[in-house]
Formats: C-alpha cells, sequence, structure tokens
C-alpha cells in the first residue's frame, strides 16, 4: 500500500509544455505541494531520449516526482517506464485521461478507457517492471457509465496501481463542463487505493470542499497552480485551519519566474516557456490581456522583465 507523506496529499497536476522544474521551484517558494507530476511523455519517444540531456529528462527534483508515461503498447509502456527509473522518480503514471483528439486518435490517453483489456495489459506489464509507485490518471470515461467505470477503476486495482487520480469529467466534457466530482465520491466509496480528486480546484476552500463530498485521499490542482503558485499555501492553511495569507506580490513572481527559466533552460527554451506559462499568471490582472499580446512580440527574457517592470510601473494592470 502506497503512503503519501501527508494526508490529504496535495498534488501539482502534469501538464503539457508547464510541468517542468522551473514551474515547480515556483510552486516551491511558496512552500510546495506533496507531489508533482510530469507533462505525460510519450513512450515511443522515450527510447531516443537520453536521461540527464534530453529536455524532458533534465530533472533535479525526481524524489518528489511522477513521471507520466503515454502509450497503449505494453512492451514500449514497459520500456519506458523502464528507462525513467534510471532518474529515481517517486512513482510513474500511466495517463488513461488525455481526451485530445490527437492522442486518442493513436489508441493513447482517454482512448485506453474504452478497451479494457488492453489497459489491463499495458498496466500490469508495467507494474511487473517497475517497484516505485504506479497510478493511473483517468477521467470519467466517454459516458456516465458508473458500472463500467466501476469496472474499469477495480481493473487498475487488481492489477496493482497503487491509487488513482480521477479528473471528473467525460471526453465531451472536455475542460470546460463543470467537474463532476460525485464520480469522485463513488469511486473513493467502492475501493480499497488511494484515490486522488481532480477539476476545478480554484481556492483552498474548493479543495476543502472536494475532500468533504468524496472523502478522497488527495486533491489534484491544475490550471489554478497556474494562475496561483501560491495555491497550496492557502490550501494548507485552510487544512489547519490557519488565516490565509494574502497574496504575493504577482510582478515579483512573474519575474521570479523568468529568472527560474533561465536557470534551467537555453535562452530560447527559456523565452518559449515563459510564453506558455504567462498567459495563465496573466489571468490574475485586469488587462493581463494586453501584457501577453506585448509580451508576445519580444524575444529575451530581458525585454520582458523590462515590460513587466514598465507595465507595472505604469499602473496598467
Ligand atoms: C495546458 C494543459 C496541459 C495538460 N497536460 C496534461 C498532461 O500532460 N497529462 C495529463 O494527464 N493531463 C494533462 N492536463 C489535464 C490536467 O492535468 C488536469 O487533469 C485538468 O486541467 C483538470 O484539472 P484542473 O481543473 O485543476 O485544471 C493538461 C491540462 C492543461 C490545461
Amino acid at each position: 500500500m502506497v503512503t503519501f507523506s501527508q494526508n490529504p496529499c496535495l498534488i501539482m497536476a502534469p501538464m503539457v509544455d508547464l510541468s517542468h522544474e522551473a514551474y515547480r521551484d515556483l510552486v516551491r517558494s511558496f512552500g510546495g505541494c506533496d507531489l508533482f507530476y510530469s507533462e505525460m511523455l510519450n513512450s515511443r519517444i522515450l527510447p531516443s531520449e537520453k536521461p540527464g540531456e534530453s529536455l524532458y529528462l533534465k530533472w533535479h527534483d525526481t524524489k518528489e516526482l511522477i513521471l507520466q508515461i503515454l502509450g497503449n503498447d505494453p512492451d514500449l509502456m514497459k520500456n519506458a517506464a523502464e528507462k525513467l527509473l534510471n532518474v529515481n522518480p517517486w512513482g510513474i503514471d500511466i495517463n488513461m485521461g488525455c481526451w485530445l483528439k490527437k492522442i486518442t486518435v493513436h489508441g493513447w490517453g482517454l482512448a485506453l478507457m474504452k478497451d479494457i483489456n488492453l489497459a489491463q495489459k499495458v498496466v500490469e506489464s508495467v507494474r511487473g517492471a517497475i517497484k516505485v509507485p504506479l497510478s493511473v490518471k483517468i477521467r470519467i470515461g466517454y459516458s456516465l457509465d458508473k458500472s463500467y467505470l466501476l469496472d474499469f477503476v477495480s481493473m487498475l486495482e487488481g492489477s496493482g496501481v497503487d491509487f488513482i487520480v480521477l479528473h471528473g469529467r467525460t471526453a465531451l466534457d472536455g475542460l470546460n463542463r463543470p467537474a463532476r466530482w460525485e464520480y469522485i465520491a463513488f469511486v473513493k466509496e467502492h475501493l480499497k487505493i488511494p484515490v486522488i480528486g481532480n477539476g476545478d480546484i480554484k481556492s483552498a476552500r474548493d479543495a476543502l470542499s472536494l475532500l468533504q463530498q468524496t472523502s478522497c485521499d488527495g486533491v489534484m490542482v491544475g490550471r489554478q497552480a497556474l494562475r496561483q503558485p501560491w495555491i497550496f499555501r492557502d490550501i494548507k492553511a485552510a487544512l489547519n485551519e490557519e488565516p490565509l495569507q494574502d497574496p504575493p506580490d504577482l510582478k515579483e513572481v512573474m519575474i521570479t519566474l523568468t529568472y527560474l527559466l533561465e536557470k534551467y533552460f537555453s535562452p530560447i527554451i527559456a523565452v518559449k516557456r515563459f510564453k506558455v506559462a504567462f498567459p495563465w499568471l496573466a489571468e490574475n490582472l485586469v488587462f493581463g490581456h494586453y501584457l501577453v499580446k506585448e509580451i508576445g512580440r519580444l524575444h529575451s527574457m530581458d525585454d520582458i522583465r523590462l515590460k513587466i517592470e514598465k507595465t507595472f510601473a505604469d499602473g496598467i494592470t
């Protein structure tokens, strides 16, 4: 049985192009969370990536990191998991939740929830190859079919998965329809292994509500941790019934991210990644869309910093 360092366990979600060391360090600068996920790593591409060299495998912080693999071939998935053990992750996750057509068209991600037999083979193959904790991140599925969902999660439990992350949406729900937390409660009620609830946590109060309404063992936060990298500090305070701190100085948060990206990535990649992350932080500003547009035109981090400093100094926020 897996043991989390904290109960409930607070986890930052996997997010493509955003789940990197720099963002994790930004979250850590506010006290961090208990576990982080990497973005999805394609099991077909992983064999040619070199740990310690590849952009995706250069992490210094793997002791609290779960590496997420994507694919549907049991052997490739096993090889990918074995390769990732070289960087000593806290755990490995199998992505069975990505609903995007460019992923499911290959039979990967959420598509595996349609094929319970193949999903089982993938899980058993990876399970047999690793001793570190194994999670599977799923959605409710393709429809609101509780009986199929129960069969599926029972299969995961029976195949040796240590815990499940359930994003409370179907394929059709995309990312917009409110998450259906009642399905998280349903799955939690029926499984012995821990269940982590995910979907629509926008505040510390939401995290508490999800925990109370579902009795789940932890919460995973995605988009709101991009907008507010300090959200886990707030959730911890709420869990301890302590008053929440004031939000940090947003300009400082943005500037800190520029330096963290420069610490870990080449100048070109750092700027690219800043442009992916920045729109989320800018959602905190009334005129954030203006700054996003302006920053989109810049090519160096120094210029980006100057632009941010000037915009805040001019009060166009
Ligand atoms: C930009 C972006 C990238 C994502 N990439 C992944 C991914 O690589 N793997 C995955 O399992 N989920 C991915 N997701 C889904 C999130 O992990 C999470 O399940 C979803 O955003 C719902 O949680 P939230 O309401 O807290 O954002 C991504 C979501 C977003 C917005």
